[in-house]
């Protein structure tokens, strides 16, 4: 039943999203300059919540448009209604829905839509992740100089040493491809399915990265911080790979190592 409700509340949130996308919607500005939200995030996040209260209605949520509603549950719901809102507003189709389930504060399950493509990805616990009910796994490259890498930008710069834009530039000195799709949970499930070989980014919140990091473990891949430390979708930097270029990558983003071209 949770299988069942995360997959209909997912499927709701899309229809809502390419409803909007079709047509003309309002949209405002949140913190930082071109932090938007749309009239569609707040009609999917409303479709999403719809479905998933009606099957539980005393699970916890936390959604990215109205916050979080804690209950005495051991169960919460991690939802960001349009991952991706940027493209979404500029009519660009690599956007999607992402919700996850946390139980006993670990992510037992995850998806991330994007109806555009029509790829559904899944992920339950221990049970592997699929691309539309396919198996998927994530590359086997084992070097980065010959990876396909993938990174964000936060909306708000971090003028800090190891910035984005500094441990971007390391990657592309060197000749790497680094893509910026504009969707974290994109990034991810694109990495679980060995499009890319690693994803990195600063300052992610969690419904950013909770589903997209069941995703990738699942499919045989690694999570953690910038430190290496397991994981966690209330801290903010994420570095996702395939697990063999992993280290390597930790080494390039702490400016502990130079890549060899
Ligand atoms: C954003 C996207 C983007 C990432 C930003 C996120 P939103 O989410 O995931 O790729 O770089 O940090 O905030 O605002 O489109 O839901
Ligand atoms: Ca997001
Ligand atoms: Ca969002």
């Amino acid at each position: 039943m949770l299988r069942s409700t995360l997959i209909a509340a997912a499927k709701a949130g899309a229809q809502e999203n390419v409803r909007f996308f079709q047509q003309s919607f309002t949209v405002h500005h949140k913190e930082g300059v071109n932090n938007l939200v749309t009239e569609a995030d707040h009609a999917a996040e409303k479709a999403i919540l719809a479905v998933i209260k009606e099957a539980y209605p005393d699970h916890q949520i936390l959604a990215e448009e109205s916050g979080s509603f804690t209950q005495d549950s051991s169960y919460k719901w991690i939802i960001d209604p349009i991952d991706g809102t940027v493209n979404f507003a500029q009519g660009i189709p690599l956007n999607c829905v992402s919700i996850a389930v946390e139980h006993n504060e670990q992510i037992v399950m995850g998806a991330v839509y994007n109806p555009h493509l029509d790829e559904f990805f899944f992920a339950e616990k221990g049970q592997g992740a699929t691309l539309n009910d396919k198996p998927i796994r994530v590359s086997g490259k084992t070097e980065t100089i010959r990876s396909c890498l993938v990174t964000g930008f936060p909306y708000t710069y971090i003028n800090e040493r190891n910035g984005p834009i500094e441990v971007f530039e390391r990657f592309v000195r060197k000749g790497v491809p680094v893509r910026r799709l504009g969707s974290a949970a994109i990034d991810l499930c694109w990495v679980a399915c060995g499009r890319f070989d690693g994803f990195f980014e600063q300052k992610l919140e969690p419904w950013d990265s909770a589903a997209g990091y069941l995703i990738v473990e699942e499919a045989g891949g690694k999570v953690t911080d910038f430190t290496g430390q397991p994981f966690s979708i209330y801290q903010h930097k994420v570095l996702a790979t395939n697990g063999k270029i992993h280290e390597e990558m930790l080494q390039v983003i702490n400016g502990q190592k130079e890549l060899q071209s």
